[in-house]
């Protein structure tokens, strides 16, 4: 419950690199995420190399802040064993999101950059790190020790809550 609520889009980073076994957690909590039918389509590339990192800013517009960090995570999808695409989507995000908790959780900032269902930055991205065409690239997320703090999340919105009808409102 900590790290879901302390997790925030950090977009400023330290230079300090993050260390393989904390790197090797963080992806063990992105093959733990549930997927359709259990198919596990996930691919991660990692984008450690600094002239690959400099020139994502190239295709996607809102990710400046990876020139700054020590690494990235092309979270993709592979569609020989997720033909359909919505479900493709649908498993990288929840791979996304367990990426995002974990690395909160072992005190790494972390955002989550769109790349799905942009053509521009899925085409950037794919033809970047030359993946083949049965794999897909979802969202990326930028890892790095952070250098700003922002404040937990402790939001509750009543408006998106209904017990049973529409509209009908739970007693919480
Ligand atoms: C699908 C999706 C795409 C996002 N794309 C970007 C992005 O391209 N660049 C960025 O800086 N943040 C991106 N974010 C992060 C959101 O801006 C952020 O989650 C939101 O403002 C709430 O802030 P918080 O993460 O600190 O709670 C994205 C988040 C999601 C879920």
């Amino acid at each position: 419950m900590k790290a879901i609520f302390n997790r925030r889009s950090i977009r400023k980073y330290t230079p300090e690199p993050v260390s393989p076994e904390v790197l090797r957690t963080i992806l063990q909590a992105a093959m733990a995420a549930p997927s359709a039918n259990n198919t596990r389509p996930w691919h991660f590339v990692l984008i450690t190399d600094r002239t690959l990192l400099d020139q994502i800013p190239d295709f996607h517009p809102y990710s400046r802040m990876i020139t700054q960090a020590p690494l990235a995570v092309a979270v993709c999808g592979d569609l020989n064993r997720q033909p359909n695409q919505a479900y493709l989507a649908l498993d990288c995000a929840a791979a996304t999101q367990n990426i995002l908790i974990a690395a909160t959780d072992l005190n790494i900032g972390s955002v989550w950059l769109g790349v799905y269902p942009r053509e521009d930055r899925m085409h950037g991205l794919s033809s970047l790190l030359r993946l083949p065409a049965h794999i897909v690239p979802l969202t990326m997320v930028v890892l790095g020790h952070a250098n700003e703090v922002k404040p937990p999340h402790n939001e509750w919105f009543p408006d998106m809550l209904s017990v049973n009808y529409w509209g009908t409102k739970p007693a919480l």
